[in-house]
């Protein structure tokens, strides 16, 4: 296969001071994408800010003779992404990608997390992506042409102990992945997610010996992929990490259809309902697929 160009292209990648969007940035400049470089450049709990983190990637990308410009509002807040959309159009002219992936940590057991840190987290990961992404995708619908990539994680998709608001953050990109899927589909947009894992920052101190093996750029070559004109594929989740890669599903158990429809039948058939037959699992891929699956049930049943 010749190789894959971004030549003409624009792609925002949000967080791209370092760590993973760093990764990501280089990739698709060396491939020819123009690229905004956005972070905020402060600390790994949300705190503070500085101008050198994406000034630096801007550096790097140059030295090589890639195009790239720096940005640096804030993902968390309506005004930062249309500034940051706005700053890609200024510099180059339009949008074609949009790479959420600014990120921050306030870890803490449930029992003893506070609201801020719950809206600090909800705010860069989740509305961070919505603000982002929407004055983009309005582009994108009229140019008839995007490609979107958001930063999950197995925190959220598999749950993780600590994590309550990071969790609940990296699942909603889920859903948005699948929802501006569906909406852009008939665009030519696409929206896919991954749940990567890499040595970062994020991460330094608690991968045990995977460290070594999870380099970002392990995570790059798919999300170039998923922002690429090749991408095939729209609406999925992939777990991505050191060369390994794998789709993450949504599916559910081909469950039952209770005649007495009690607490006590549940309590009996709950292993039932929650059976696990993979040649029985259905794999909705909308609302309105999920829909068609229970009226066909009940239907039968009745
Ligand atoms: P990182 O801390 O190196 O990168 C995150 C970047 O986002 C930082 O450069 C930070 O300055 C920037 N940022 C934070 N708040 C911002 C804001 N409001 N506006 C603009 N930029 C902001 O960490 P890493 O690991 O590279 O994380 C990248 C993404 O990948 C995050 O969304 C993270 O949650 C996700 N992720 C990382 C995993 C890992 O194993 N490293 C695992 C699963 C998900």
């Amino acid at each position: 296969m010749n190789e894959v160009r971004f030549d003409g292209r624009v792609a925002i990648i949000t967080g791209a001071g370092g760590g993973l969007g760093r990764s990501h940035a280089l990739e698709l400049a060396r491939r020819g994408a123009h690229v905004l470089v956005n972070d905020l450049g402060g600390s790994l709990d949300g705190v503070g800010s500085s101008d050198s983190a994406a000034s630096r990637v801007v550096e790097e990308i140059t030295a090589f003779g890639g195009v790239a410009a720096p940005n640096h509002d804030s993902v968390a807040t309506p005004d930062g992404g249309e500034s940051i959309v706005q700053s890609a159009v200024d510099a180059f002219g339009r949008v074609d990608i949009v790479i959420n992936n600014a990120g921050i940590l306030r870890d803490r057991s449930f029992h003893k997390m506070d609201a801020a840190m719950i809206d600090a987290v909800i705010d860069v990961h989740l509305k961070g992506a919505l603000y982002v992404s929407q004055p983009a995708f309005r582009l994108m619908r009229e140019q008839r042409y995007g490609r979107i990539v958001n930063t999950s994680s197995a925190s959220g998709l598999f749950g993780n102990y600590g994590q309550a608001n990071y969790g609940a953050a990296k699942a909603g990109l889920a859903g948005l992945t699948r929802v501006l899927a569906i909406e852009g589909s008939a665009h030519g947009i696409k929206v896919n997610a991954i749940a990567p894992i890499a040595l970062t920052r994020m991460t330094q101190g608690i991968l045990g010996d995977l460290a070594a093996k999870v380099s970002p750029d392990s995570v790059s070559p798919m999300v170039a992929y998923l922002a690429s004109e090749e991408c095939a594929v729209n609406g999925n989740v992939y777990s991505v990490a050191g060369g390994r890669l794998a789709r993450i599903l949504v599916v559910e158990t081909h469950g039952v259809v209770l005649h007495e429809n009690t607490l006590e039948m549940i309590s009996e058939n709950i292993s039932a309902i929650d059976e696990l037959d993979p040649l029985r699992l259905l794999e909705p891929l909308s609302l309105d697929e999920e829909s068609t699956i229970i009226a066909k049930a009940v239907s039968e049943a009745w």
